[in-house]
């Protein structure tokens, strides 16, 4: 990871054209992941973070999930973009990473800390938030292209009965990626003039 942390910001973009070509090990895969969900702030640092890797096989597997649960729900005129779409951009990448937060560790802290009720379920999203962009940007570190998809929660229930997933894992989004086989068009900003105030 020799590339200056801003380089990194802005090279990690949503990457949709993919191919299934490896640039690391499986285990360095595994390494980065481990660090980052290590490494995530999280409130009262309950680690409320969950992710499972998908790779090879594996990652096929979950796309065709991801097209047999649309399928029952989705006009069969519309499915075919779906399918075409899942095919054509996600399923041709390396793997996707899930993301879950443990709601049973959410509940822990609105039992334990009832002054934040309703505060715990915003944070562990944007806990789940922060471990998602560090991973995206560690894998466009490493020269992968991701992107964030939410079929969740349509596809809960079939991918937890797959990899037999705990119950109180709630799935938050899930990050295709692959080597990239086209490169993002650039993206508009809007003036920063308008996002930041400075007083002093
Ligand atoms: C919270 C969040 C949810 C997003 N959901 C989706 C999504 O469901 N599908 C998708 O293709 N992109 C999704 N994106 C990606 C954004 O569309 C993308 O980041 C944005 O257009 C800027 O492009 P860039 O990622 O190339 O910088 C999401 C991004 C964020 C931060």
């Amino acid at each position: 990871m020799t590339k200056h942390f801003f380089s990194a910001l802005q090279g990690r973009r949503s990457y949709y054209a993919l191919s299934k070509e490896a640039l690391i090990d499986d285990q360095r895969i595994e390494e980065l992941v481990g660090e980052a969900v290590k490494q995530m702030p999280s409130p009262f640092n309950s680690q409320s973070g969950r992710v499972v890797i998908l790779l090879g096989q594996r990652h096929d597997r979950f796309w065709d999930i991801v097209k047999e649960q649309l399928q029952a729900i989705v006009p069969a005129e519309s499915f075919q973009i779906t399918e075409d779409k899942i095919n054509d951009s996600f399923k041709c990448g390396y793997g996707t990473i899930l993301y879950y937060e443990d709601l049973s560790v959410v509940e822990g802290l609105q039992q334990k800390f009832p002054a934040y009720l309703d505060k715990f379920p915003l944070w562990s999203n944007q806990s789940s938030g922060m471990l998602q962009f560090a991973i995206w940007t560690a894998l466009e570190l490493e020269g992968y292209g991701a992107s964030l998809q939410h079929y969740n929660p349509v596809i809960d229930a079939a991918v937890r009965a797959e990899w037999d997933l705990p119950a109180d894992w709630s799935l938050i989004a899930q990050m295709p990626f692959g080597k990239p086989a086209a490169q993002p068009k650039p993206k508009e900003f809007q003036p920063l003039s308008a996002r930041i105030k400075l007083f002093k």
